[in-house]
């Protein structure tokens, strides 16, 4: 799969030609302002929580290519409120099987509210099976516990965690999460999108290879492939 990132915790998952875009957050991100949001498309639209800097372009991108919103039963029905039909809400423990592989969203430990102050419901994070890959996003989240449920049901072949601090895990915390989940594969986001979660990159990166664990950084803009 193509995986781009846009900054903060947004990035763009191409699966087998379906794209996916995770917690939209460009127009106000001041290191994302090379994006273009004209040149993108989007298929579905996956939101972990309802904090604006994970929602702030859903419903540009919703409208636009009339995408497929997938968020907690909350947040669904706050993007209903704005003409947005195409919704799969869900609920935390739950699966659901789309085009591109079954979904299941899982526990975040962290808060959530819509910017006009709405409600969220309960944050998230996603495990996304393939087919080809099995993968984890956070979200915005603490280290919980409950991570190790992710390893007792799926094997994971890498995850995107949070490791700026401060609103979220910070590398350490993103390590032991690693363990827990059972994968030695990361890819990191929400850092350096604002003064207090700035990271150094090298020594993030040497960091994460004493503990035996490969993190990528993507330059925003930029596009791996897993
Ligand atoms: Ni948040
Ligand atoms: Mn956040």
């Amino acid at each position: 799969m193509e995986i781009k990132y846009l900054g903060h915790s947004c990035f763009l998952l191409t699966i087998n030609g379906t794209r996916i875009l995770f917690d939209p957050f460009i127009s106000y991100n001041s290191l994302a302002s090379q994006i273009n949001k004209e040149e993108i498309r989007a298929d579905y639209i996956l939101l972990s929580h309802g904090h604006q800097d994970h929602t702030a372009d859903a419903e540009y991108f919703a409208k636009k290519n009339n995408a497929t919103v997938v968020a907690i039963f909350e947040i669904c029905e706050w993007y209903k409120t704005k003409e947005i039909e195409n919704v799969v809400p869900m609920n935390i423990g739950g699966k659901v099987k789309l085009p591109f592989g079954t979904v299941r969203m899982v526990t975040a430990i962290h808060s959530s509210v819509l910017p006009d102050g709405t409600y969220g419901g309960n944050p998230a994070g996603f495990v996304i099976e393939t087919g080809e890959k099995t993968f984890y996003f956070a979200g915005d989240t603490a280290l919980t516990y409950d991570m190790k449920i992710i390893a007792e049901q799926y094997q994971i072949d890498f995850a995107f965690l949070p490791i700026g601090g401060q609103l979220t895990m910070d590398l350490d915390d993103a390590l032991l999460a690693a363990n827990w989940i059972g994968t030695n594969r990361l890819i990191g986001m929400h850092y350096d999108t604002f003064p207090t979660i700035q990271i150094d990159h090298q020594a993030a990166i040497d960091t994460a290879q004493k503990a035996g664990k490969e993190l990528t950084l993507i330059p925003i803009g930029e596009t791996i492939n897993i």
